[in-house]
């Protein structure tokens, strides 16, 4: 029997509600197409949890989190905060409470290009051939989680880490590398910045134990050139925290958009799957969102627990939905298929196959395949 029995649900603010049911759709559907029986939690986070108790992560919320196998998340986030530099109880507090209290040090964001999107996405379609890479962002520590001071007219965040905290992430990254194409990219900034010199003495270190891959190393501004230049060169990246946020967001555009890169992230004892996109509180309530990177989270979480088939019918869901341009419209104006509707139709897909796909016009019918 899985492991996979009990998962918290945390829905979070601004789309992460409806992107969040989607995932429960597909999780309905895998259940009865594969006989398993997952018992659901819902807890409070972010800034829905602000306004009923007072805390971004109620003490109830962290207790569901631990007794569960896994967590899906939605996003967090609320304008009203935002704007408000001296608000001191923040949204964002929640989900790195969050991460710190479960020990999710190790976040995995995959880079997946779909051959029908390359026309959509900004970039020239040469530069998107062979891209398919991971990055591996540190997610406990660095600067995000430094001592902070803050005076009146000064303002400090320290950038921290330990040997422990780097070879622990470098070890993962460096065995995903040898399941793929054995090449392993570290990115920091190491001509300036002392705990990025770190890292690199970490990692060199270790890849003594991993002859077979390749390793090499690119500062962080160099990096986002690369990621836009030659994106196919990356196999595994692996990154501080703050660095691995911001090449994600970067590493969207190649995919086409921020709605559908998932993530999964590993800790000490416990996994959390969660989109790489925030709460997009433009779109909330407005069943427009791109439910696909929940979605794929949801997938991850699958094969995290050795639930490999159910992964890949998931995932062959989300390829049949693209495939066949039944998609939300920030992949394709034309395309405004509602967030719900995706959940739905991956549910019937998962149960009866992508024929489940019907054309909702007559001129649909022949311009279906973008
Ligand atoms: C992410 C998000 C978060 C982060 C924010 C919402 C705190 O941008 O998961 O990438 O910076 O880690
Ligand atoms: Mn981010």
């Amino acid at each position: 029997m899985s492991k996979l029995q009990n998962i918290a649900v945390l829905r979070g603010d601004g789309i992460g509600p409806e992107v969040v049911s989607q995932s429960l759709k597909v999780i309905d559907a895998i259940n009865q197409r594969y006989g398993h029986d997952m018992h659901l939690e819902e807890g409070l986070i972010g800034a829905i949890a602000i306004d009923k108790t007072g805390s971004p992560l109620p003490q109830a919320t962290i207790d569901i989190c631990k007794k569960s196998d896994a967590v899906i998340l939605g996003a967090i986030g609320d304008p009203k905060y935002d704007n408000n530099p001296s608000a001191t109880v923040r949204p964002e507090q929640g989900l790195l409470a969050i991460r710190k209290e479960l020990g999710l040090f190790c976040n995995i964001r995959p880079i997946t290009i779909y051959d029908n999107l390359i026309d959509l996405a900004p970039l020239k379609p040469e530069r998107l051939e062979g891209v398919d890479y991971v990055i591996y962002r540190e997610l406990t520590g660095g600067i995000y989680f430094g001592e902070k001071t803050k005076k009146s007219d000064y303002a400090s965040d320290l950038c921290e880490y330990s040997d422990f905290e780097v070879e622990r992430i470098a070890t993962l990254a460096f065995e995903a590398a040898r399941k793929r194409r054995r090449k392993l990219t570290l990115i920091d900034k190491a001509n300036v910045l002392e705990s990025s010199r770190l890292w690199r003495r970490v990692v060199i270190d270790l890849a003594k134990k991993y002859p077979d891959v390749d390793l090499d190393f690119l500062f962080i501004d160099n990096a986002a050139m690369q990621v836009i230049l030659n994106p196919a060169q990356f196999d595994v990246i692996v990154t501080s925290n703050m660095f691995g946020d911001i090449i994600s967001d970067e590493s969207s555009v190649l995919a086409g958009s921020l709605g559908l890169l998932p993530s999964g992230s590993i800790g000490t004892n416990s996994k959390l799957y969660e989109p790489v996109h925030g709460s997009y509180p433009q779109a909330a309530g407005k069943d427009i969102a791109n439910p696909i990177a929940s979605i794929l989270s949801t997938a991850m979480m699958y094969r995290d627990f050795d639930l490999d088939e159910e992964a890949n019918c998931i995932e062959n869901a989300v390829k049949d939905c693209i495939s066949k341009g039944v998609m939300t419209k920030d992949l394709h104006p034309d395309k405004d298929f509602a967030c719900s509707y995706l959940g739905d139709i991956m549910h019937s897909i998962i149960l009866d196959g992508a024929d489940a796909i019907k054309p909702r016009s007559e001129e649909e019918s022949y311009n279906n395949i973008i």
